[in-house]
């Protein structure tokens, strides 16, 4: 079982989720509601009603598995968003998932790139995972700009890929493999130094997620 740590670079902090966040939580989720609807996981199977409690304990039950590292984002110590880390693998995939929100008020901060470089570096440096992954549908732009401002490397398209707001949606697919950042993902962004066409999609996949499947 891996620990949650707290991790900060200047006035931003992610640190593990807690039964204590559900307010708060909630408060954000329903505030932000057309914010975030767009971008939200739903199911296949119809609504679901949204429980805060039930949703962190899930969470923290695949964090005591050793499969997943739910954080909350904090901007100068105030609930921001949340960042999670999920379906990590051992042994000779070593890979996890990131997928992350924040509120609107706190958009355009800097948090997102932060918070997703500071658990990046945590999962190769301190878990020893070998390759992070983040999918984003086509029409996310500012979290387009997430994976080019720290050089994640476009993978390829995934058709009907994840079921959100309400159905299946294409996601193109990008990634980190440890070797390419020996200095890690935030000294390599605070430096200047993230290759500048790492994200970028080709125009052949751009197209096809533009047309339907069938
Ligand atoms: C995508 C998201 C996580 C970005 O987080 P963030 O902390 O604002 O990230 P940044 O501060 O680096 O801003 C990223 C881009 O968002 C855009 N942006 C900035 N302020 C914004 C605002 N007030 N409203 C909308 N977009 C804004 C800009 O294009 C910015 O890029 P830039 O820095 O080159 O101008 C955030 O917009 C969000 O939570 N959106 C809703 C949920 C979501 O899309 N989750 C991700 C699913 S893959």
């Amino acid at each position: 079982m891996a620990a949650v740590p707290t991790l900060s670079e200047g006035v931003i902090t992610i640190r593990p989720i807690r039964a204590r966040d559900a307010k708060a939580l909630e408060r954000e989720l329903l505030d932000n509601r057309g914010w975030l609807r767009k971008w939200e996981a739903t199911s296949p199977h119809g609504p679901m009603e949204f429980d805060a409690r039930y949703s962190i304990r899930g969470l923290q039950v695949s964090a005591r598995s050793g499969h997943g590292l739910p954080f909350v984002i904090e901007y100068k110590g105030k609930l921001a968003g949340q960042l999670n880390v999920s379906g990590i693998t051992y042994g000779s995939l070593a890979s996890a998932t990131i997928g992350y929100w924040v509120s609107e008020r706190f958009a355009g901060k800097g948090l997102t790139p932060t918070a997703v470089a500071l658990a990046t570096d945590y999962c190769f440096f301190q878990l020893g995972l070998h390759r992070m992954e983040i999918c984003i549908r086509p029409e996310n732009v500012p979290s387009l700009r997430i994976v080019e401002k720290l050089g994640f490397r476009y993978e390829g398209l995934r058709r009907r890929y994840i079921h959100i707001d309400g159905d299946w949606r294409d996601h193109f697919c990008f990634a980190l493999v440890a070797e390419e950042v020996p200095t890690g993902v935030l000294r390599r962004w605070l430096d200047g130094g993230v290759p500048p066409a790492n994200a970028v999609v080709p125009q052949g996949d751009r197209l096809a997620a533009s047309r339907p499947i069938l």
